[in-house]
């Protein structure tokens, strides 16, 4: 399978920054080559922590150029559509299992003219979202249980990642394969090689000796794992 090195994106997930620097945090992963931040926010109900609020999009949206991707980790997403749309979501992603409508939660997000996202938990098959594939701007494989950065990557997520991206390219479909969780110098290879093109990162973005070295590293691990670029 081809792919392009251009086309693969580095989402920088905050989670893993230092919370008392957050706006040091977008700006030095901005700086360093990110292409997206990932902000997740939880309920303490669906996943057993609690996170981010609203009131972050503006505050972060002032100080970077990047897309705001806005990964919520809670149970009934749906009422908190709107409000994150106005606030200045770039992409909205819902996990699958805390929609009772999928299609109208779907049509929610993008209602907005903005992207729409669905994220598959490690224990939940692949297969009820793809109906909805064609109407969706990522798909994001949880290749961790959600609520905690730093955690074990679960191998399971690398034969979904080959299963989405052949219904992607079967398809023609203008959507990115996302992947979350445990995603770093180790398992980077793994996850292109099965197909994914949104690599969200925490740990290894914010954890390490400077955000834009991080990213470097990353950027080439990349290069690497995707070959010379004839033949790319
Ligand atoms: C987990 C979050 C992830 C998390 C990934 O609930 O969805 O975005 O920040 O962190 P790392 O990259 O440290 O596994
Ligand atoms: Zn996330």
């Amino acid at each position: 399978m081809s792919q392009h090195r251009g086309s693969i994106k580095i989402a920088a997930s905050i989670l893993a920054a230092d919370f008392g620097c957050l706006a040091d945090a977008v700006r030095e992963a901005e700086q360093g080559g990110a292409d997206a931040i990932h902000i997740d926010m939880m309920d303490g109900h669906y996943v057993r922590n609690i996170s981010f609020g609203f009131d972050l999009i503006p505050a972060l949206k002032k100080r970077t150029s990047l897309p705001m991707v806005v990964h919520l980790e809670l149970d009934n997403p749906d009422d908190l559509i709107d409000p994150l749309a106005r606030l200045g979501s770039d992409i909205i992603v819902v996990q699958d299992d805390t929609c009772p409508d999928l299609a109208e939660t779907i049509a929610r997000i993008r209602h907005h003219r903005i992207g729409a996202g669905v994220g598959v938990n490690p224990d939940r098959p692949l297969e009820p979202v793809l109906p909805f594939i064609d109407r969706l701007h990522l798909l994001v494989i949880l290749a961790v249980n959600p609520g905690f950065g730093g955690q074990a990557f679960d191998l399971g997520a690398l034969l979904k990642l080959e299963k989405a991206r052949r219904w992607r390219d079967g398809r023609n479909l203008n959507l990115d394969i996302g992947v979350d969780g445990g995603v770093n110098e180790e398992t980077i290879g793994s996850v292109l090689r099965a197909g994914a093109d949104h690599l969200i990162m925490g740990s290894a973005i914010f954890q390490r000796t400077g955000v834009a070295a991080s990213i470097a590293g990353l950027r080439g691990l990349i290069d690497k794992s995707l070959g010379p670029i004839s033949d790319s």
